[in-house]
């Protein structure tokens, strides 16, 4: 976490957000989009996933836009990887950080990365073996966003005891950081206390917990709340609320970045983010998706007015 932070919001709609739209979205436009968005303070960025070119068209110039990103000073640059030669290809370019993704329900795993759930626990562990074989591959950081934790399309209910399952073999294969993920915006505010609560008394304190919420069915922020209250301090999100699963059908996208911050900051926690300076950056996820529709509440009603965010107040205090 940023000192003088109090939570972490990760902008993961370059990965998420673009992963299911079948425009392109030019290079030149990704590089900007990084670096505005991390000029306004947002402190991580995923901006890729190293998915075949058939998988995903959207991710063919990954590397420009890893080398735009790793320039940006203090930006925590990081990228998913579905399997171990995903990661070959992550450890080449130098980004801090790789997110691997397993789905708790075992046909979501099957249906998103063609392997079982212990086949994919074999992938993360040889991941994780490449990670520890080299003092280069050991600065890079591991997370795990377990999908499907809260809810499935396909398996309805999810037990949170196979999430914790998955969780506690992550970590012991050396993940960094565990990701719970409402893939398909199936979860109420209660669960996500329950599922957190469970995770931090049977993961440790050492392990991140992070938050991963899509807005589907309009429980998004609260979910961010109910994260909040069992001490959950890493939330991503899409700004303009970009995104959705290409195996959950439906499904809308994440929850909006300017509202997350725009919540936080209300809330008197501090992200390091200029509320207004992000609105400013959906300009150009506009320009680079003409016809795709922008989602977020802030955006379409303005902020409140006398609105001081938490990160402002102490900047003008200093
Ligand atoms: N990057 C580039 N090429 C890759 C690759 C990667 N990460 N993983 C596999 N390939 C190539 C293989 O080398 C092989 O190439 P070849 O036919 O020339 O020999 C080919 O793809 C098939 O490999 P295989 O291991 O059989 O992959 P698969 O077809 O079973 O697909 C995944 C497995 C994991 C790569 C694919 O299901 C995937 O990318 N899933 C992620 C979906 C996603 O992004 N979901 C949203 C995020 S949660
Ligand atoms: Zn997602």
């Amino acid at each position: 976490m940023k000192p003088g932070t109090d939570v972490e919001v990760r902008e993961v709609g370059m990965r998420d957000g673009l992963q299911g739209i079948a425009t392109f979205f030019p290079t030149d436009l990704k590089q900007q989009w990084v670096r505005h968005e991390a000029a306004t303070g947002v402190p991580e960025i995923e901006v890729c996933s190293f998915v075949p070119p058939r998988v995903s068209g959207q991710f063919v110039d990954c590397e420009e836009v890893i080398d735009t990103a790793l320039a940006i000073p203090d930006l925590v640059v990081s990228a998913l990887v579905p399997n171990l030669k995903g990661a070959e290809r992550g450890f080449a370019t130098g980004v801090h950080k790789m997110n691997f993704v397993v789905s708790v329900s075992e046909s979501h795993n099957q249906a998103n990365v063609r392997c079982s759930r212990e086949e994919s626990l074999e992938r993360f562990r040889q991941i994780a073996e490449l990670r520890d074989s080299t003092p280069e591959n050991r600065k890079v950081q591991l997370g795990c966003g377990l999908s499907t934790a809260l809810g499935c399309t396909i398996e309805g209910n999810i037990d949170p005891a196979d999430a914790l399952w998955l969780a506690q073999e992550l970590v012991r294969l050396g993940a960094d950081e565990i990701a719970v993920a409402d893939t398909v915006g199936y979860a109420n505010p209660a669960q996500v206390r329950a599922m957190f609560r469970l995770m931090r008394e049977n993961l440790g304190d050492e392990v991140v917990l992070g938050a991963h919420f899509h807005d589907t069915r309009g429980l998004g922020l609260a979910n961010v709340a109910a994260a909040l209250e069992e001490g959950v301090r890493h939330f991503d999100a899409s700004l303009a609320g970009l995104g959705g699963c290409p195996f959950a059908p439906g499904a809308t996208g994440n929850i909006v970045m300017d509202d997350l911050v725009f919540m936080l900051e209300a809330m008197g926690l501090k992200t390091g983010v200029d509320v207004e300076a992000l609105l400013a950056v959906r300009e150009i996820v506009q320009q680079g998706l003409p016809d795709e529709r922008l989602h977020g509440a802030i955006a379409q009603a303005g902020l409140p007015k006398g609105f001081a965010g938490a990160s402002v107040t102490v900047q003008a205090a200093e």
